[in-house]
């Protein structure tokens, strides 16, 4: 027999519009949600039903990170020394490291190497409330290694009580000794179509970038996708605006993310499109940016906008999405409530996950339960974890 909880005494931000509903109550069977909405009018519920009275705490859908590449191999600390010592990240990349280190150090690993620390970063996700971390290849740019990378990005959810969402980036880098071209026709697709045969790809993504493809490049791996029938998504107008995100929106793809060089124009595509603006503060911060996303285009277009860690080796080492928020509300503006938004509700559709983000009947129970009273002191406080327990397929427990 399924398991019904009753969650009592709950402050619910359910995502849904409806703002903060003070003494919540929250009716989970097994692992969906029953019924939620203020106990005065929550229905007549047996009196042996299990009862969690969390004494007034916040409750949330638990959250969502949907841009990582968790899985690599390596670290990238001497780059981050050159950096600081003004170097910048395009001549870094240029110069041979960046990317490309990371491929190598990936290409170097085993699975078991590789999945004992990924596990490690998802652990410190899963700690913060997160139920579902999207995972993106891309350190491989050959099919066996981009094969193993989402190998082990699947391995994550048997190992841990987490959804992992993997997204093929095979068009991440151009390896040094290839051209783009030739390496996009006989190694990116080829990949593509063999990590798809093996059902390891749920979205397909590329970096659209002077460093990397061009837009009529990624046009050809976004045609690819479309025949094998894969939602895509972008990295686009990162360091330089070069038509990613209207590329992306004429896909109709699920998200275009970074895009600090993005402008109004872009935002009305991608709204138009429902394509979700995904906002990485971590790089930005990371790699000293000063042109920031064009968060007010986004507010009057009503492009939904998501917030991610983003976590890599390279442009944003970031572990918690909970500094995520913090970071998008100090430095492009969000407020507590978008950030909110960005990591539940608004990073569920950048998955194309109709399921959780919000809490509602019918969805999945997967939720975080906060040492807190309102929202806003999620993002907040920073560089602390107010986590008091998650909620992950209906079963409790970090
Ligand atoms: O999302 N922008 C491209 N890709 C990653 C960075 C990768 C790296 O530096 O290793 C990003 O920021
Ligand atoms: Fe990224």
């Amino acid at each position: 027999m399924q398991r019904e909880l009753l969650i009592i005494n709950a402050s619910m931000s359910p995502m849904t519009g409806d703002g903060i509903v003070r003494d919540a109550a929250i009716l989970l069977h097994g692992g969906t949600i029953a019924w939620a909405g203020p106990a005065s009018d929550c229905p007549e519920i047996r009196a042996s039903i299990e009862r969690l009275d969390i004494a007034g705490r916040l409750v949330t859908p638990a959250l969502i990170d949907c841009h990582t590449h968790l899985v690599h191999g390596g670290e990238r600390s001497r780059e981050f020394e050159m950096r600081m010592q003004g170097e910048s990240y395009e001549n870094i990349a240029r110069a041979g490291g960046g990317i490309a280190s990371t491929v190598a150090a990936t290409r170097r690993e085993s699975e078991a190497d590789l999945l004992a620390s990924a596990l490690r970063r998802a652990d410190n996700l899963i700690a913060e409330g997160v139920a579902v971390i999207e995972i993106k290849s891309g350190y491989g740019l050959d099919t066996d290694t981009e094969m193993r990378m989402l190998r082990v990005a699947r391995r994550i959810a048997e190992e841990r009580p987490v959804r992992v969402k993997t997204s093929f980036l095979g068009a991440h880098s151009v390896p040094h000794d290839v051209g783009a071209d030739a390496y996009l026709d006989e190694v990116c697709l080829p990949a593509l179509n063999a990590a798809y045969a093996a059902g390891l790809v749920d979205a397909v993504d590329g970096f659209c970038e002077g460093i990397a493809f061009s837009p009529s490049q990624i046009g050809k791996l976004f045609s690819r996708a479309s025949i094998l029938g894969l939602p895509v998504k972008l990295h686009a107008e990162q360091l330089s605006h070069l038509g990613g995100a209207k590329l992306a929106a004429a896909h109709g793809a699920l998200s275009a993310d970074h895009l600090e060089y993005a402008d109004e124009s872009d935002a009305a595509n991608m709204a138009a499109a429902g394509t979700v603006a995904v906002l990485l503060p971590g790089a930005y911060y990371m790699l000293r940016q000063k042109h920031r996303p064009p968060v007010e285009a986004f507010r009057q277009h009503k492009t939904a906008m998501a917030v991610s860690t983003d976590w890599n080796p390279g442009s944003s080492p970031m572990g918690s999405i909970l500094l995520a928020m913090n970071m998008a509300c100090v430095l492009f503006g969000l407020t507590p409530q978008e950030a909110l938004q960005g990591v539940t509700c608004h990073a569920a559709d950048a998955l194309g996950l109709k399921d959780c983000g919000r809490i509602l009947p019918g969805l999945r129970a997967d939720l975080a339960i906060w040492d807190a009273e309102n929202p806003a002191e999620l993002p907040y406080r920073f560089g602390y974890n107010p986590l008091y327990a998650r909620i992950f397929d209906g079963g409790t427990g970090v």
